[in-house]
């Protein structure tokens, strides 16, 4: 954020903004539901107005104006690999009727397992949604060891994903493949022949804003790419990660559907890998 934008807020204070406006279930899903349970979680063990805060894998940042907005944020830096959060802005306007984004938020483009720390513990806190299935496996030891070395002592780290790999939508196809773990099931050119083939709407909550720049056949590639890409990391794995880069765990929880398994695949996989389809994890740094 430039000084002239510092001292308009700081003269005509935050711009107003209004969330009955809110008319898309993405930007819904976020300000409401991902920032409340980022609230609870970070919350409950931090004072997120006085704490400087880094949102790894920010997206286009909606989650972070709402921590600022609602509940009370500073100062959120939100780093990722692409720049959805250059549509914030133009997203703030349309669905809360908000001239300008408040200064607290500032946002950087990284290239993957590029260092954040630089040798200096920035941060208070951490957070990071619906991230960490998408990073490289061959680099989440020397992301998760970097972002320990960003926290303060004493900081907090919150890592929420859904869905995990293995569990029935893990493959995110859900939107355009409803079948429980066909991902496991099918061939890859049979999953995508699916994808191929859908036709209609797919559920606006998983609609992003970068929907309008592919349209409806490129957003179904970008999408199975990122399926392909996938780390298929479980819960188990992702603590164990976390462990050895130095964090120590806080609180955690597990999330199951409540839909069984075929044979098939419970003779091939653990049950709890297939049933376990979210991860809340609060990591401490000693
Ligand atoms: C499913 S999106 C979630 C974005 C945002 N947290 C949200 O809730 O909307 C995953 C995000 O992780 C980012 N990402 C993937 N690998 C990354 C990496 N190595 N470093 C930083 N960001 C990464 C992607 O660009 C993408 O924005």
């Amino acid at each position: 954020m430039g000084l002239i934008a510092r001292l308009q807020e700081r003269v005509l204070g935050i711009a107003p903004w209004d969330a009955s406006q809110i008319s898309d279930e993405w930007f819904r899903a976020h300000f409401e539901y991902a920032a409340e349970v980022v609230n609870q979680w970070i919350g409950g063990v931090m004072d997120i107005p006085r704490s400087r805060f880094l949102n790894f894998g920010c997206g286009d940042g909606i989650t972070d104006l709402s921590l600022v907005l609602r509940y009370g944020a500073t100062s959120i830096h939100g780093v990722d690999v692409r720049r959805e959060y250059e549509k914030l802005p133009r997203i703030a306007r349309e669905q809360l009727g908000m001239r300008r984004v408040p200064t607290a938020l500032s946002f950087q483009t990284i290239k993957s397992g590029d260092s954040l720390s630089q040798g200096s513990a920035q941060y208070d806190g951490i957070m990071s949604w619906s991230t960490f299935e998408h990073v490289r496996r061959d680099q989440l030891s020397l992301i998760l060891e970097d972002l320990h070395a960003c926290l303060r002592p004493g900081g907090y780290f919150f890592i929420q994903i859904e869905p995990l790999y293995f569990s029935a939508y893990g493959s995110h196809l859900r939107r355009y493949d409803e079948t429980p773990w066909h991902h496991l099931l099918a061939t890859e050119d049979e999953l995508w022949k699916v994808i191929e083939a859908h036709q209609g709407p797919i559920d606006p909550a998983e609609v992003d804003f970068g929907f309008a720049d592919f349209g409806v056949e490129g957003y179904k590639r970008f999408v199975f790419n990122e399926y392909k890409a996938l780390n298929r990391l479980t819960a188990d794995e992702l603590v164990a990660f976390a462990k050895s880069a130095g964090f120590n765990v806080a609180r955690e929880e597990r999330r199951s559907l409540d839909i069984s398994p075929p044979d098939s695949l419970l003779a091939q996989y653990p049950r709890d890998w297939l049933t376990n389809n979210e991860i809340f994890l609060l990591l401490r740094k000693g």
